[in-house]
């Protein structure tokens, strides 16, 4: 589908994929409740996950929510790009959209088809990632196609150059914190230094979210089976283990820096769930500790099944449910 008849759709309530520098969203027009509904109903998403509302810029993003100073600077900072920022809504702002709850999450997405899409338009669109709920979200067109077997008009933007979701967080003024709530693209360490940069005096903290989807233990899923190895195990061990414990499942190879990583996994968990072939990850240690890794570490412990843990040459499953 070309951008006029995307927009042409938007503007006749309908749903549309469009393209983002994270992956594809699932767009509506936020001044539609039908459209809105439409996005539920498309993805079998429940009500109570809130969607995120994609702006223009922060200028528009003043009607639609009350700003704090921090904020203000943090989308001057980041915007366009991959940071979701949560504020107090305002009254204009569909129920549908945040649960009925008093804030309202606002993103400025980097993708120049996304922003003529807003900007043809004239109003901001709400976007949840363009996959079922709580399966992998798509990171091309054709995974978009796949996902809705054609149902589903999509704007073909090539591969999304980031490849996970953007990160979401929260600025407490009265605590001084700015809470991660999911993380993402933008790492601590960025937000840290932008911190530092314009000295404002507030720490960064990762806030778990129970009641939100993106926060549940299974998330991300493929339609196979899929492990995480931690351990202390050499290659010798890996080996071993896939002969013994994991028969038949093959390795997932992604590559060692975390934005060339987070770029391809959708794509190889795709490919596993295509070939119907179980599959496992043997996670590098300093995964766990270095913050670049966060958002990537998020996706595939939420991704997985289960792991599996090994220190002196024993190894046990421990499985989420
Ligand atoms: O990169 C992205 O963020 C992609 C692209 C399409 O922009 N969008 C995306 O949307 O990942 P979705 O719906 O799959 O995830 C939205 C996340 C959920 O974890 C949701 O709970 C959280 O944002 N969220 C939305 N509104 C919120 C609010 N008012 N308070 C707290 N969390 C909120
Ligand atoms: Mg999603």
């Amino acid at each position: 589908m070309d951008m006029d008849q995307a927009v042409q759709a938007l503007k006749n309530n309908q749903v549309v994929a469009l393209p983002t520098e994270t992956v594809y969203g699932l767009a509506g027009s936020i001044e539609s409740d039908e459209a809105l509904n439409k996005i539920f109903s498309t993805k079998s998403r429940p009500f109570f996950d809130p969607l995120i509302v994609h702006v223009k810029n922060a200028n528009q993003g003043q009607n639609w929510a009350h700003w704090d100073p921090v904020s203000e600077k943090l989308a001057q900072y980041f915007w366009p790009g991959p940071l979701t920022l949560v504020l107090k809504k305002k009254d204009n702002v569909s129920d549908l959209i945040t649960n009925g709850g008093p804030t309202v999450a606002l993103r400025s997405p980097n993708h120049p088809l996304f922003q003529q899409a807003i900007e043809k338009l004239g109003a901001p669109l709400a976007a949840p990632s363009a996959n079922m709920f709580g399966k992998t979200s798509p990171t091309s067109a054709l995974h978009v196609f796949d996902e809705f077997a054609g149902k589903i008009p999509v704007v073909d933007g090539g591969e999304c150059q980031r490849g996970i979701e953007s990160t979401v967080i929260e600025v407490r003024k009265d605590e001084k914190i700015i809470y991660i709530l999911r993380p993402g693209v933008v790492t601590q360490k960025q937000l840290q230094d932008f911190l530092q940069d314009q000295d404002i005096n507030f720490k960064v903290k990762t806030k778990v979210q129970n009641h939100s989807p993106g926060h549940l233990k299974n998330h991300y899923q493929p339609e196979v089976p899929f492990v995480l190895l931690k351990g202390e195990g050499d290659d010798s061990y890996i080996e071993s283990l896939e002969k013994v414990d994991s028969r038949g499942w093959k390795p997932m190879e992604l590559p060692s820096d975390a934005s060339m990583a987070a770029r391809v996994l959708y794509s190889k968990l795709r490919e596993f769930s295509k070939k119907d072939q179980a599959f496992y990850f043997k996670v590098p240690h300093h995964w766990f500790k270095e913050t670049d890794f966060q958002g990537l570490m998020d996706r595939l412990e939420k991704a997985c099944i289960g792991e599996l843990i090994g220190s002196q040459g024993q190894w046990r499953y421990s499985s989420k449910q």
